[in-house]
């Protein structure tokens, strides 16, 4: 069994992206990512955080947007409106999940889709399931970069996909589709999910309950990748696998911490340098 370090790539792609922004910086092009945060949910405080202090190790900019959760729709959308108007910004992120008074699907659409590097806006959402240059979300993103890493292909694979947002599960049956993959997407109104789980050479989890996966429901020489961030009450992070039991039966498996976190920040700031050099 190996495991795929996340960690260790994200810093790899970090240094690239380091080197990168001090070419733009001598063209005068200093990248900006705008990070907008309404109200006060601790988790989404503690990503932003981390994107925050991210963006300025290798060199962009990050333009923090920290607002009350009593902020109207019409409000996050004149911001909106300024940040696509605004030179200086590049990519402009709008951590979800908003308060239940705003309008997600409205306010996702209103950012100018050369600057959506989440990968979130429709426009985005449709060039990527027709396989065409876009902005891809940050999660699948790392994910398939993280595969790629390890030599591993999924051109042929059974792939089953747990979870259908629109976050992770959606985007990543779109790029491993994209990679040659037969995936089956799975969710909470699945019939018989191990059904599915077993007959899979590669599993992709990201549904945020806690040991969801057990070892029972994996073939023997899998591939899972573990997209779920779970703080336990002891305040540890765990995934979505049920690591100790399933890890020996893996091929290769992702640990939480250390795996896939660490690659969607970085595929953040890739899509964020990625966007300045197209200013
Ligand atoms: N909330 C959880 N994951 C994400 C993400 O990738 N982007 C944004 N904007 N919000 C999130």
């Amino acid at each position: 069994m190996t495991l795929l370090d996340g960690k260790a790539l994200s810093d790899t792609f970090k240094q690239t992206l380091t080197s990168e922004c001090k070419t733009l910086k001598e063209k005068g092009v200093v990248p900006g990512l705008a990070v907008v945060l309404v109200g006060s949910d601790p988790a989404s405080a503690t990503y932003v955080g981390m994107k925050e202090r991210s963006c300025e190790a290798v060199g962009i900019r990050s333009i923090m947007h920290r607002l009350p959760e009593s902020t109207a729709q019409e409000a996050l959308l004149s911001l909106i409106d300024t940040l696509n108007k605004d030179p200086q910004v590049d990519g402009i992120l709008v951590q979800l999940p908003l308060p239940a008074h705003l309008d997600s699907d409205a306010i996702l659409e209103a950012i100018t889709p050369c600057k959506d590097v989440d990968g979130f806006h429709a426009i985005n959402v449709g060039k990527l399931s027709q396989n065409l240059e876009g902005f891809v979300p940050c999660t699948p993103l790392g994910v398939m970069k993280l595969l790629e890493a390890y030599a591993i292909n999924p051109k042929g694979m059974d792939v089953c996909v747990i979870g259908r947002s629109n976050i992770v599960g959606k985007p990543m049956m779109n790029l491993l589709i994209n990679a040659g993959a037969t995936v089956t997407v799975c969710h909470s109104q699945t019939k018989d999910l191990k059904a599915h789980t077993l007959r899979a050479d590669l599993l992709v989890v990201g549904v945020g309950k806690p040991a969801l996966l057990k070892a029972d429901m994996v073939k023997e020489g899998a591939i899972v990748i573990d997209v779920g961030i779970n703080r336990t009450d002891k305040g540890t992070l765990v995934g979505d696998v049920d690591f100790d039991a399933v890890a020996p039966k893996c091929t290769f498996i992702t640990p939480v911490p250390g795996g896939v976190g660490p690659m969607t920040i970085a595929m953040l700031l890739s899509n964020t340098v990625h966007a300045a050099k197209n200013r």
